[in-house]
């Protein structure tokens, strides 16, 4: 029989490519979110891709208990991928609260539903965030966390350390963590991709909308850091080779071949790419001129940071195989696709 996998935040943009996957390798996959950062485009483009029309949806908030615990008794759930989370950092500094009851509350209720239906695998959505400023480059899993810069971040932190003691107590629960680089990119289908909610934070999402004519001109926040072009470095990591880390950390939970019960994997190409680069590549792949200015740095923002994929690529059997190229494609694609809808 197949096994099944609870997928909350399943509506979202990481979310939805992952089941996608996870159909695609032989998975059940049931679905929980709230909606609260999406609508039902990307669900409804999920039922497309796999021509699955019978994917069970909760709608539902994993802050409430008594929701999250329905949805354990009446499904059997063998693996939780959990990433309903709010993810907006400046937001998360305005509003910590929110933040933290959010994110370490779901995140709580999911543990606990679990332990009472027997145990399950976990795996935790972590960030490269995590590291923060980090002294030596690449980042390996061993590379100490540094305190992070907002309360987004300490979530992830703080969720990491939740699972950790969790499976040191409680022998039925395993769990991993990946901490993903920067995801970008939608699927080749243009069914599926990112759909920022009002203007965006991340780069990739404002470049279409700026190519698109929805926004007027991106800003490139500093070109006087420290390195060739005076612009950040990123590990932009391809959003269905982000997903298919999923699967790949997935079946080693689920087959058994964990080698201890908490594991931490890096999610990134291994790849720096500056700032500039990546619109140089956006604007050369998609045959267009980006209408981009220079700006002041942006406050908060980290000079560099990209992974050491070692670990994943040996241990996972996982390797990121999209070039940016492709990935630049896909989201223009993606967003031509919505401004057809
Ligand atoms: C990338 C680079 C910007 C926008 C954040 C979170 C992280 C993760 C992903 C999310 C930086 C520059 C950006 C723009 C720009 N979590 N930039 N103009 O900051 O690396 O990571 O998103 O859910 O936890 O911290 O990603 O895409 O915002 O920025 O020049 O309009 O692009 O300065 O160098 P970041 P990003």
């Amino acid at each position: 029989m197949a096994k099944t996998v609870l997928v909350s935040g399943g509506a979202g943009y990481i979310g939805s490519h992952v089941t996608v996957e996870l159909f695609a390798a032989g998975y059940e996959v049931v679905v929980a979110d709230n909606m609260s950062n999406c609508d039902l485009t990307c669900f409804n483009g999920v039922k497309k891709i796999t021509g699955r029309e019978d994917i069970p949806f909760y709608e539902i908030d994993c802050c409430d208990y008594a929701a999250v615990n329905r949805l354990f008794d009446e499904q059997k759930i063998d693996a939780v991928i959990h990433f309903a989370a709010f993810k907006a950092v400046g937001e998360s500094v305005a509003e910590p609260l929110m933040y933290y009851r959010n994110n370490l509350v779901s995140f709580l209720n999911i543990l606990e539903a679990a332990k009472n239906h027997g145990g399950c695998n976990v795996l935790f959505s972590s960030s490269a965030t995590v590291y923060g400023e980090a002294e030596n480059l690449p980042v390996t899993e061993k590379t100490p966390r540094l305190p992070a810069t907002s309360p987004y971040g300490n979530t992830k932190t703080m969720c990491e350390d939740i699972l950790r003691d969790t499976v040191r107590a409680t022998e039925t629960i395993k769990g991993i963590a990946l901490r993903y680089f920067n995801p970008i990119g939608a699927h080749p289908s243009a069914l599926i991709g990112e759909l920022p909610r009002g203007v965006p934070n991340n780069l990739v999402p404002f470049i279409t909308q700026t190519a698109i004519g929805k926004r007027e001109c991106l800003s490139i926040f500093g070109n006087d850091y420290p390195t060739e072009d005076g612009t950040c470095l990123r590990d932009y990591i391809d959003i269905v080779d982000l997903a298919k880390a999923h699967v790949a950390a997935v079946s080693r939970m689920l087959d058994g071949r964990m080698k201890e019960g908490y594991e931490i994997f890096n999610v990134g190409t291994g790849r720096p790419v500056s700032v500039q680069e990546l619109v140089d590549a956006f604007e050369k792949v998609n045959d267009l001129k980006l209408n981009y200015k220079i700006a002041p740095r942006r406050p908060g923002d980290v000079v560099a940071i990209w992974a050491d994929t070692t670990l994943a690529n040996e241990e996972l059997g996982w390797k990121a195989e999209r070039t940016i190229e492709e990935t630049l494609a896909s989201a223009w694609a993606w967003e031509k696709s919505l401004a057809g809808k």
